[in-house]
């Protein structure tokens, strides 16, 4: 049997075949990341039109790149959230419609639990039970995962997301959006202990929520303190830059790592999946996998293109269809935020 997964929930417009044993047999993904690097973010209006553009020839392009005709489909997965709303729409009502058309049964994809699910694609074997950690442009957030589809919210950011965090730095820096893998690219010339960037709620392993404005704010009074004073005007030295980047990356680093630990000795999972496309850092994987030597559990997550949005891991779909998890034609988006349990 074969479903096709759509996602749209940011700023890729994606689709996938996917057959019911798992095989991939065709994933597109049409990035807008271009549109927004003079913005240094999403502009939601853009990318709601983006997508409006772009849905329907990744579809067409799914279908032919899998080799078979849209009339072979058993069943249309769609993300419906969490995500920018006018994002999601365009996805949600193309999938109903499909659905309609070829008269299959309609199922919604939970963006997050779908990020946690590409370490269980990518590792092609039961990653469950597990926490699973989303660090992406919009969530940070911690789960207890009994099941794919039985997740527990252990903690969020109370503020910004850890991508976010990334993007705003790199602006502040210069560099250009997405900012995430330019800071990364940075860092690999800076010092990650010239500066010491606070680490809100690491030493607080009862508290498993982050935050990220702070060190946001950190990171721009340094900026001020060099004779920086200007957003746009900003002419830092390359090692300094660099130094700050890395700085920056390693506070990052050390309290995602140290909260996914805690999870992990709070409920006692032996596994911790990571999704999202900050879990695309290379200095966070390799922190990841040496805290797992070092403490006894099993680090996954997915390969980059699996960790960034991708329509791959709606699998999950197959779970849901297993489980008969259906939706009705009235199926609605939920943009929804993951907020901190105790905000
Ligand atoms: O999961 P994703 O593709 O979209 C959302 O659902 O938000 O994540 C995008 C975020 C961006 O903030 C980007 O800067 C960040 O992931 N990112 C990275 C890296 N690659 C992408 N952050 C740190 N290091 C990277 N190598
Ligand atoms: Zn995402």
């Amino acid at each position: 049997m074969l479903l096709i997964a759509i996602e749209s929930s940011c700023d890729e417009t994606a689709a996938a075949v996917i057959r019911d044993d798992g095989e991939v047999l065709s994933e597109v993904v049409a990035s807008q990341a271009h549109l927004f690097a003079e913005y240094g973010g999403v502009v939601p209006e853009i990318a709601s039109r983006a997508h409006m553009e772009r849905i329907l020839p990744v579809i067409d392009q799914a279908v032919k790149r899998a080799g078979i005709q849209i009339s072979d489909l058993d069943a249309v997965a769609v993300t419906n959230c969490p995500g920018l709303a006018g994002s999601l729409l365009v996805g949600v009502v193309a999938a109903k419609t499909l659905a309609l058309t070829l008269g299959v049964p309609l199922i919604a994809v939970n963006h997050l639990m779908a990020h946690v699910y590409a370490c269980r694609v990518a590792a092609q074997k039961d990653v469950f039970p597990c926490v699973g950690l989303i660090v992406s442009g919009g969530h940070t957030s911690l789960y207890r995962c009994a099941h794919p589809l039985d997740f527990t919210l252990l903690g969020a950011t109370i503020d910004d997301a850890a991508g976010e965090a990334f993007d705003k730095v790199a602006a502040m820096l210069g560099l250009p959006y997405p900012g995430g893998p330019n800071i990364q690219r940075a860092a690999e010339q800076g010092n990650p202990k010239a500066y010491h960037f606070p680490r809100t709620f690491k030493n607080d392993p009862e508290n498993l929520n982050f935050s990220f404005s702070g060190l946001k704010t950190a990171v721009r009074y340094q900026l001020v303190g060099e004779g920086k004073h200007s957003f746009e005007s900003l002419e830092i030295s390359d090692q300094q830059g660099a130094d700050i980047a890395a700085s920056f990356q390693a506070a990052v680093v050390d309290v995602l790592a140290t909260k996914a630990r805690q999870a992990l000795q709070k409920t006692g999972m032996k596994n911790l999946c990571v999704g999202g496309g900050v879990a695309a850092n290379g200095v966070l994987r390799a922190r990841l996998e040496s805290d797992a030597k070092r403490f006894g559990y099993t680090f996954y997550t997915a390969p980059l293109k699996l960790c960034t949005d991708n329509a791959v891991m709606g699998a999950i779909a197959w779970e849901r269809y297993r489980a008969g998890q259906f939706e009705d034609l009235d199926l609605n988006f939920e943009a929804g935020v993951v907020r901190a349990k105790n905000q």
